[in-house]
């Protein structure tokens, strides 16, 4: 079946590894169905795949993507939640394109119980935006960031798919969102998106009770001063740097939280559903590639040029 997989690992250059072609697809375990997947989309976890970070070598070829919206055996449209309980990995689970063949496929193989309804109203593109990137800025803001309790909110870095659907949704809870982006044409759009946009490092014109974190080294400190007393800085990831220098004092004379934040839980994918089905919120796509275009999918996600989601359309 056609697929798009690493295969070799490339920790400077990650596309030198990335491969589009045919491979035979897994067998189901048991418990697991085959879904034809309609659209996926793409995240910095492939990139951390292709350059060997959670994926070893011995796990060659790995068909990549954690995302998918598709139609399941018996015809439902279904959208796929992308965390599988897995023993073996000391979180406790994995993710598609992990230890298990990934989305980016013309099928997939999941537990059925990760299935969930797409309402029609739902575009398959729009469905296949949202079991990582905003599935975590969901469980982000609203379960460890406990976003009901702040009045505002600062997302860094703010063009990427994460950090895009934590403007939007942060938007859409009826908080006041600030973020930041090193380039002025994503801060024109994160200005569309009813936020405010600052340059990297800039001063607020208030302390903010939540900032969502997936920059990493580079912006640390600054989401560190933001914070009011008692904030949450909720951290997902570390895109540019993972050893950030943190003043211990600011930490316990404003009595901030830091906390980690990985994935969420399938009801939480099903209450995202329910606000796209409502109209509430509506993800932010970058560029929809068709299948046969999938390396210029994977460039464009490299460049660093992204502002929302980079979205493959299987059946294009
Ligand atoms: N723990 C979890 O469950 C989980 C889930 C999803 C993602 N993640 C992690 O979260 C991170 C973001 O994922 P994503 O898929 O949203 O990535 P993405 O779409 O590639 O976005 C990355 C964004 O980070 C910012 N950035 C990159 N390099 C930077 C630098 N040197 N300085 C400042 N900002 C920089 C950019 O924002 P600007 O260009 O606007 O400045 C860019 O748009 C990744 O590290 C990913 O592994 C974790």
């Amino acid at each position: 079946m056609r697929a798009a997989y690493a295969s070799a690992l490339h920790p400077d250059q990650p596309l030198r590894g990335l491969t589009v072609g045919d491979l035979p697809a897994s067998p189901a375990p048991d418990g697991w169905v085959t879904v034809e997947v309609r659209a996926s989309s793409l995240n910095h976890h492939d990139l951390w795949s292709l350059r060997g970070v959670g994926l070893p070598p011995d796990r060659l070829p790995m068909i990549l993507g954690c995302d998918a919206a598709g139609v399941d055996p018996d015809g439902n449209e279904v959208v796929v939640y992308p965390v599988v309980e897995d023993r073996a990995d000391p979180r406790g689970f994995s993710l598609f394109s992990e230890r298990h063949p990934g989305t980016i496929a013309e099928r997939l193989a999941a537990p059925r119980e990760n299935l969930i309804p797409k309402p029609a109203g739902v575009s398959f593109a729009d469905a296949a935006c949202l079991p990582t990137a905003w599935l975590t800025a969901y469980h982000m803001l609203v379960t460890r960031g406990r976003i009901a309790e702040a009045e505002s909110v600062l997302v860094q870095g703010a063009g990427g798919g994460v950090a895009t659907a934590a403007v939007a949704l942060g938007v859409a809870l009826g908080k006041r969102v600030y973020a930041t982006s090193r380039e002025q044409g994503k801060r024109e759009r994160i200005a569309e998106l009813g936020a405010t946009a600052v340059e990297p490092g800039a001063r607020l014109p208030e302390r903010v009770g939540v900032v969502i974190e997936s920059v990493g080294a580079p912006t640390f400190d600054h989401s560190m001063k933001c914070a009011a007393p008692g904030a949450r800085i909720v951290v997902c990831g570390a895109t540019a740097g993972h050893r950030a220098e943190i003043d211990l004092r600011r930490v316990f004379a404003m009595q901030l939280e830091i906390l980690g934040s990985s994935m969420g839980t399938p009801d939480e994918l099903a209450a995202l559903l329910r606000m796209i089905e409502e109209g509430t919120v509506r993800p932010v796509i970058d560029t929809t590639f068709g299948f046969g275009e999938v390396e210029r999918a994977f460039e464009r996600l490299a460049s660093g040029d992204v502002f929302g989601k980079v979205v493959i359309d299987h059946l294009a």
